[in-house]
């Protein structure tokens, strides 16, 4: 029988496989860049379930299957008997005998987890609170084709101790750097992400002294999706927590930007850092598109199953 593989953290899949993946991500682009497409899941179907709201994520997902002679399917809670009330469990049986592949973007870790447990396809998480995986590939993949390997590299996390920072603690880990993180009291990230991932992170509250000689500064909205409420408290909280071409400054001289979008010029960071030369966001968003097909690829027909000649 063969094992369906899921990707609802980074931590499915082995720091060799990951590289699989952005290695082969950099060819993938490469070959789009010429004009190259190969359809490799011609017939397939990715279905994409979306409770909360996307730009990136969905035209990525969506184009990348459309590149890969498949095809994608969008789902959200008001069109689908999700959102009247079918459990998850039955959703997964019924879904994943149709598709060859879910995409799922929501609120709880748990609930694409369920869906993982009674799927008989493979089960991408396309962000809960907790994660943010598929952003991770495109900007270990940003990273590597802007300054080589991470190995031994150090990031500062400036702001919330959200999904996006639990996906680069993992990183950290996997792929072998440390993450500075400095998060503003009470908006520390989840102690079991930190336990999992404590060699390759440390905790500050002072941005300016984690930033010290960072190689990859990054920073995230103070207030995710679902957060809307709290939207005037965070502010108040993350006061002092803006990464500004000053933060910068005490980074490395050769530091990247780094923010996943959306992004809230003059609340995380200055407008002058994002559209400034160090800020490489565009292509971080460009790498989701290249990243996701080659994770989609590995879930659905093997990791390394690809050939290079498969290229027409
Ligand atoms: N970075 C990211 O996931 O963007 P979207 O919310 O637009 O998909
Ligand atoms: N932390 C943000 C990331 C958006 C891509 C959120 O969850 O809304």
């Amino acid at each position: 029988m063969t094992v369906v593989r899921h990707f609802l953290s980074l931590n499915d899949l082995s720091a060799a496989e990951l590289w699989q993946v952005i290695d082969r991500a950099i060819e993938m682009k490469a070959a789009v860049k010429r004009g190259q497409f190969d359809e490799a899941l011609k017939n397939r179907t990715l279905a994409m379930i979306f409770e909360k709201s996307s730009t990136r994520t969905r035209v990525s997902f969506e184009t990348g299957m459309t590149q890969m002679g498949g095809h994608a399917l969008f789902l959200s809670p008001e069109s689908t008997q999700l959102g009247r009330g079918e459990p998850v469990e039955d959703s997964a049986r019924v879904i994943s005998r149709m598709v060859d592949v879910v995409m799922i973007r929501t609120f709880e870790q748990s609930m694409v987890e369920r869906f993982a447990e009674y799927s008989r396809v493979p089960v991408i998480n396309a962000l809960t609170d907790q994660f943010h995986p598929c952003q991770l590939l495109a900007d270990m993949m940003t990273w590597v084709e802007q300054r080589g390997r991470p190995e031994g590299k150090t990031v500062v996390w400036v702001g919330d101790g959200n999904n996006m920072c639990h996906s680069w603690m993992n990183a950290a880990r996997l792929f072998g750097f440390h993450l500075n993180a400095a998060c503003p009291e009470g908006y520390d990230p989840d102690p079991e992400v930190m336990a999992l991932n404590k060699d390759n992170v440390t905790l500050f509250r002072d941005p300016a002294e984690a930033a010290k000689a960072a190689d990859v500064v990054t920073t995230d909205t103070w207030a995710s999706m679902g957060q809307e409420d709290e939207k005037q408290a965070r502010m108040q909280a993350f006061d002092g927590y803006q990464v500004t071409e000053a933060m910068m400054q005490l980074a490395d001289k050769d530091a990247l930007f780094m923010h996943c979008l959306p992004a809230y010029r003059g609340m995380e960071v200055a407008a002058d850092v994002i559209d400034g030369p160090q800020s490489v966001v565009w292509d971080e968003a460009e790498n989701r598109l290249h990243a996701q097909k080659a994770l989609v690829e590995a879930l659905v027909i093997g990791f390394g199953a690809h050939k290079p000649e498969q290229l027409a």
